[in-house]
């Protein structure tokens, strides 16, 4: 299974804390901002990801992730000169996408739901067209935002609506069949220069090859690309942890999905041993050995 993570943009609604650094290294309470998307299709089952980001920060990239070996995964990087739009991600990872299908996640998107792993998992397993994700905001305006019919069935979706038709915004995280590429090459720019995801979406929708998951109110969801987004995600995340709940560690995911042994795993955190994340990994493998799993 295919993932691309697109962390490039110029960060404009962070400024100035994106003027000299990505806003997805930025930190989110005790991780870079890309741990928790890469977590997020990690939990889906993707273990080939193209991480698209500027120039300038894919060396940074590259310097945090590697080549993804030391946790069973493939990470390939390329360049997005200028940000051009959402769907310009399928005309750069054309090679990348193959003739497979491919999931696509926002950089600074955090999901932390139940249902997510196994939705994403189903809508890689049949991708025909898109799979996408619904959550209710309390302000829907800078969103993509869905209709729906009496049935609950998607009947359109509306790129930052001045007067939005519903609550219910699709998130940065969707499932799409090869031929996206395709779809991507024939789009054209919207009126704000950007070639929209919600172009290729509603091409979908028109053929009746668009799927609609509302994530439930057991899930999570933050656009961390506000100054409230950043704080209200990394409030979350150490709130969880506060009772015991680690979000978003790539190398427990890899642990946990059978990509690495127990062993790997010790030594990925003894790496960081100073730090309570490195220390957290560490006591994942004991335990595991304790318990004979994973060894
Ligand atoms: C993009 C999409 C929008 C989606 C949002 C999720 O908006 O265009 O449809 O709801 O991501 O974060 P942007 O971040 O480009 O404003």
């Amino acid at each position: 299974m295919k993932g691309i993570v697109l962390a490039g943009g110029s960060g404009t609604r962070l400024h100035p804390l994106t003027v000299a650094f990505s806003k997805q290294l930025l930190p989110l309470y005790d991780k870079p901002m890309i741990y928790y998307p890469l977590s997020t299709l990690m939990l889906g089952g993707v273990r080939e990801f193209l991480i698209i980001s500027t120039p300038a920060d894919l060396p940074l990239f590259r310097k945090l992730l590697g080549t993804g070996a030391e946790l069973g995964l493939r990470i390939s990087y390329a360049e997005q000169q200028r940000p051009a739009g959402i769907a310009e991600a399928f005309r750069i990872g054309a090679d990348f996408v193959g003739s497979d299908p491919v999931s696509l996640i926002l950089g600074d998107n955090i999901f932390h739901s139940p249902q997510l792993p196994g939705l994403l998992a189903r809508g890689m397993a049949d991708a025909d067209g898109c799979t996408l994700f619904g959550h209710t905001v309390a302000d829907p305006r800078p969103y993509g935002v869905v209709e729906k019919d009496a049935e609950g069935r998607l009947v359109g979706i509306e790129e930052k609506p001045a007067h939005p038709r519903s609550s219910e915004i699709v998130t940065g995280l969707y499932v799409y069949s090869p031929d996206v590429v395709e779809l991507a090459h024939q789009i054209r720019p919207s009126a704000r220069g950007e070639l929209e995801i919600t172009d290729v979406n509603r091409h979908y929708l028109a053929q009746g090859r668009a799927r609609l998951h509302s994530l439930g109110p057991d899930s999570t969801w933050l656009d961390a690309g506000t100054y409230d987004g950043l704080l209200d995600a990394a409030a979350f995340v150490r709130s969880e942890q506060r009772r015991g709940i680690r979000i978003a560690c790539p190398e427990e995911i890899a642990f946990r999905m059978g990509y690495i042994d127990a062993d790997a795993l010790y030594r990925l955190g003894s790496r960081r041993q100073n730090s309570g994340y490195g220390r957290y990994l560490m006591d994942i493998s004991r335990g595991a050995v304790e318990a004979g799993v994973g060894a």
